[in-house]
């Protein structure tokens, strides 16, 4: 299933965001524009869908609370709103509308408030909150029908596909001293600290079938790698990563993942994350540590990879190479341009200028990238 469409309301910097959403969705915009906080918009849906030990109230808590979420452009409206349109593919119309919407509570203990939570299966709405259980109980608007099992029977579809949205922005350092640092793995692991343990638990022959595909990709972008290989250290039990090295001294190469080098772990990172599931996939910057003639196929990579697997991904960006792909279609590119009232999200084809540009056979790295960037960048220099 596809998000093809999002709308929300005091979301953060978003006083207001109303977007159609493809396959592949790159968004981009200045530092602080809001990119990751768009992402966020699914990770909060996910959190609050988890039913064991998850949502509403935790979701919210997890980012300081209703005060912290709520747009600082909301003036007299405390209401956050969020609207997904899920559908199979672009082209038929919603097979589900999701519409979730909280406030806090004003007095006592502060909780946070359901005061609205619709569901349209197809044209027909199937759930409209608050309904008369919830007039006879308020208690109840504390929490979500959909992180409940026994009310989300209905729409178990929905809560389903978004408990399966993924997040990868996978951080070398805290991968590769997971043991050393023994820090407390952060709730559905964000930073890949535990993504070996999630290659250990992946079924052989699964694991096999990824690693490999792994591997060839990795012959071609890390100089001098041959073989790459799961193995579980016999002492300790602890599963890592290890690949071959053609060096000058036989046998010599083995290193394991500790010594990867970071580009080489964000790769892996990647690569896994785009063959792993078939819900929504979040990528954040994954540019960062690439060389760019490696960054200029993650386009293509990842429309390879999410066309086998049906998967929508939404990935943020700053970066020209990956942009600069001919096949990237003005369409698939959200620019995101702070003002006064909040960040507003355009899709990149639906501005008349960027359009031409892009018929005249520019690439969107070339006509949307320029507009994201400080009209004082060129200062930074000599302010600093
Ligand atoms: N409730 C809120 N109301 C208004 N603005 C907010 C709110 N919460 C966060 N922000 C603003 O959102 C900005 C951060 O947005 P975000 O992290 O999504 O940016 P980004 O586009 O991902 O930037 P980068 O490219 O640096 O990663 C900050 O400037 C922060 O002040
Ligand atoms: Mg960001």
């Amino acid at each position: 299933m596809l998000v093809t469409h999002l709308v929300a309301k005091n979301w953060r910097n978003f006083k207001g965001l109303d977007v159609d959403l493809r396959e592949r969705q790159f968004i981009v915009g200045p530092n602080a524009s809001g990119k990751s906080n768009l992402l966020d918009v699914f990770r909060f849906l996910r959190d609050v869908a988890f039913t064991a030990g998850g949502g509403l109230q935790k979701a919210v808590k997890q980012r300081g609370g209703v005060s912290k979420i709520r747009s600082l452009a909301a003036r007299k409206d405390p209401e956050i709103c969020i609207e997904i349109h899920l559908s199979d593919d672009l082209n038929t119309p919603s097979k589900w509308r999701y519409q979730l919407a909280f406030v806090q509570e004003a007095r006592g203990k502060r909780q946070t408030i359901v005061t609205r939570e619709n569901v349209w299966k197809g044209s027909k709405q199937i759930l409209q909150r608050p309904d008369e259980h919830d007039a006879k109980d308020q208690e109840r608007l504390t929490q979500t029908y959909l992180e409940q099992i026994n009310a989300n029977v209905d729409f178990r579809e929905v809560a389903q596909f978004l408990q399966s949205v993924t997040y990868l922005h996978l951080v070398p350092q805290l991968l590769r001293f997971a043991d050393s640092i023994q820090g407390r793995i952060i709730e559905n692991d964000p930073f890949g600290q535990g993504f070996l343990e999630r290659i250990a638990k992946t079924q052989e022959k699964t694991r096999k079938a990824r690693l490999s595909r792994i591997q060839n990709a990795l012959k071609v972008a890390v100089t001098q790698l041959e073989q790459l290989e799961f193995e579980r250290d016999e002492a300790t039990g602890q599963p890592h990563l290890k690949a071959l090295y053609s060096h000058w001294r036989p046998n010599a190469g083995w290193q394991r993942e500790d010594q990867f080098s970071d580009g080489t772990l964000r790769l892996i990172g990647l690569l896994w994350a785009l063959q792993e599931g078939d819900s929504l996939l979040l990528l954040e910057e994954p540019e960062l540590s690439l060389n760019a003639g490696i960054v200029a196929q993650l386009a293509p990579m990842i429309s390879r990879l999410q066309r086998v697997r049906g998967r929508q991904v939404l990935v943020s960006t700053h970066s020209d190479a990956l942009l600069n792909d001919p096949g990237v279609d003005g369409r698939e590119v959200l620019l995101l341009t702070p003002a006064a009232e909040g960040t507003q999200a355009t899709v990149a084809s639906d501005v008349d200028e960027i359009r031409a540009l892009l018929e005249s056979g520019m690439s969107v790295g070339e006509v949307v990238l320029p507009r994201t960037r400080p009209s004082r960048a060129h200062d930074l220099s000599t302010v600093a």
